[in-house]
């Protein structure tokens, strides 16, 4: 084949490159004008952007005010007592006005204590959880901590310091944890929290009831 053929074809081979550098180019670099956009599907439409000026309305803004009154939803934080279990900073020593201590509130918390701290806790409240069991097995068997990390042993309830607690400050554990506790806010509803630290009340009191009680209650 003659050499000027050869040299032509590879010429018009790297002319041909040119346009696709360009494209790629255009397309990888900021420039001042909106790419070409053929398909528009919904991308452009007429709207109104937040904090812009519309003239449909008499106060001339495109945002409206929320009506006079309104509360966004799950914000209402002004009953510390019931939604914190403190009362001026201080942890609540009586339950709530909303919460009517009875036997079907302490139903409801023995059934959601065993659901939620049962497995770490114990059923009674010792700390002796299967999830407990379960990390000093692997724990016993392990040379050095599992995966990196220490197990931290669910508190026993019955230890005087926790048995002393008022039951704002148990109300508040549940809510928002403590130390390597997680919180339980998302998972349980404010009301059966409140129906828990009853039933954790109560479990305290069953394995500490001074001898007589139960003779004085039922005459
Ligand atoms: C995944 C395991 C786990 C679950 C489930 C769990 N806890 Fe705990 N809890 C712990 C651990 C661990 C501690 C000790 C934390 C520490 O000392 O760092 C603790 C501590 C506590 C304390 C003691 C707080 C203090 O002041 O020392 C209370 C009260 C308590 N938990 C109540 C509950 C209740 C009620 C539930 C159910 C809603 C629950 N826990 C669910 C692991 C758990």
């Amino acid at each position: 084949m003659p050499r000027v053929i050869v040299f032509t074809i590879l010429l018009l081979g790297l002319l041909a490159l040119i346009p696709p550098a360009i494209f790629a180019r255009m397309r990888s670099t900021p420039g001042p004008g909106r790419p070409i956009h053929i398909v528009q599907d919904m991308d452009y439409q007429p709207k109104f952007k937040t904090q812009t000026a519309n003239p449909l309305f008499a106060d001339g803004r495109a945002m409206r005010q929320p009506v006079p009154g309104a509360v966004a939803r799950g914000e209402v934080m002004d009953d510390p007592h019931y939604l914190e279990g403190a009362i001026d900073g201080q942890w609540a020593t009586e339950f709530p006005s909303q919460v009517e201590v009875n036997m079907a509130l302490l139903d409801r918390g023995r059934e959601r204590f065993n659901i939620y701290c049962s497995v770490c806790h114990g059923v009674a409240g010792y700390g002796d959880g299967m999830v407990n069991l379960r990390a000093m097995a692997l724990m016993a068997n392990a040379d050095g901590p599992v995966d990196g990390t220490a197990w931290v042993q669910p508190k026993n309830l019955h230890l005087p310091e926790v048995a002393a607690q008022p039951v704002g400050q148990i109300f508040h554990s549940i809510t928002n944890g403590i130390r390597n506790m997680a919180g339980y806010q998302a998972q349980i509803a404010t009301a059966d929290r409140w129906a828990i630290v009853a039933y954790v009340k109560a479990l305290q009191l069953s394995q500490n009831a001074p001898a007589g009680l139960r003779a004085e209650a039922t005459p």
